[in-house]
């Protein structure tokens, strides 16, 4: 009898592919230390034409991870090109035929000889890591019950919000654990003026009773999301929605007829509800519904129109 040996899953690391679990990295990594890293999340999508895989808005992604990395003075070692052939073969290394999560990582690693300890960007070397895990969607179809946080989001002015920066996500963690110490899934965090800002890992959109669409504007301490730029532009392009960038404050929360999310992970949810009161009816919205149904078909590779928005990995 022959035993089924798990193939091994690699990750692309310090400028080879490897074997994932063989990777170390040493305790003195400056990231770790100081929160000094970028990052990105990406998906891939299931197809059901020639090539079984495509990625997701994989140029955008990879343009943020650029962006981010300058933030923290990091040279990635290649370029938007290069990264996304690192990406597509990675994906075929794995043999992800799946939905599949990419992760990569651009991190700050050791101080250079003559820099002196302490808390820095300039003279520490950085390093580049890039990981995938098979994932499907992982909130509950039903939606989220969220919280208005009592943390607030991180000002820009303190840590800019544009950049995805591993140690601002310590502010979004300790949001999570307070929404779930009260019974709920996410948190919905106000900035320093009181106006809502977006949930622990995702934008946030409010639509109101007159069936007009809000979203807090990129000025309001927010990551400006990959999927809400897609939303934005499936609300024009498939219902001839202009949707209202503006101060969202937070009574409107409470107001509103629907309330969904938007992020690479959670894709578009309805937030059923806020502080343990209903979201309109307390179940997935109209609007949220007809929105969900258009980004599955587009993510999927079912809208033509869209294809430019998907990588496909062939060969897998
Ligand atoms: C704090 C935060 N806001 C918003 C988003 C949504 O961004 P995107 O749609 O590009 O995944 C994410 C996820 O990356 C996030 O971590």
């Amino acid at each position: 009898m022959t035993t089924a040996v798990a193939a091994p899953l690699y990750a692309f690391h310090n400028g080879e592919f490897v074997e994932a679990a063989a990777v170390r990295l040493p305790l003195s990594t400056q990231a770790l230390h100081y929160g000094t890293g970028v990052f990105e999340g990406i998906r891939a999508y299931a197809q059901e034409g020639p090539a079984k895989l495509a990625v997701f808005r994989l140029r955008e992604h990879l343009e943020r991870l650029e962006r981010s990395a300058g933030t923290l003075r990091i040279q990635l070692p290649l370029s938007t090109e290069e990264l996304t052939e690192v990406v597509l073969d990675l994906l075929r290394r794995n043999n992800s035929g799946g939905d599949t999560y990419i992760r990569p990582l651009a991190y700050k690693l050791a101080l250079e000889p003559g820099t002196p300890f302490g808390v820095r960007l300039s003279g520490v070397s950085a390093q580049f890591t890039v990981t995938t895990v098979r994932m499907g969607s992982y909130v509950p179809s039903e939606g989220l019950r969220c919280k208005v946080s009592t943390v607030r989001r991180v000002p820009s002015v303190s840590v800019p919000s544009g950049a995805k920066i591993t140690g601002t996500y310590a502010n979004n963690a300790l949001a999570v654990e307070e929404a779930h110490a009260e019974g709920c899934d996410d948190a919905l965090m106000l900035g320093l003026d009181g106006n809502l800002t977006e949930a622990s890992t995702s934008n946030v959109f409010v639509v109101g009773r007159d069936g007009s669409v809000a979203t807090p504007p990129v000025t309001a301490d927010i990551l400006p999301g990959i999927t809400r730029a897609t939303a934005i532009e499936l609300f024009e392009r498939e219902f001839g929605t202009a949707v209202e960038e503006r101060p969202v404050a937070a009574a409107e929360l409470a107001e509103a007829e629907e309330v969904f999310t938007t992020g690479t992970g959670v894709e578009i949810c309805p937030v059923t509800s806020i502080d343990h009161r209903k979201v309109g009816t307390g179940r997935a919205g109209a609007v949220t519904s007809k929105l969900r149904d258009v980004y599955d078909e587009v993510v999927r590779g079912r809208r033509p129109d869209y294809a430019s928005w998907l990588t496909p990995v062939h060969s897998i």
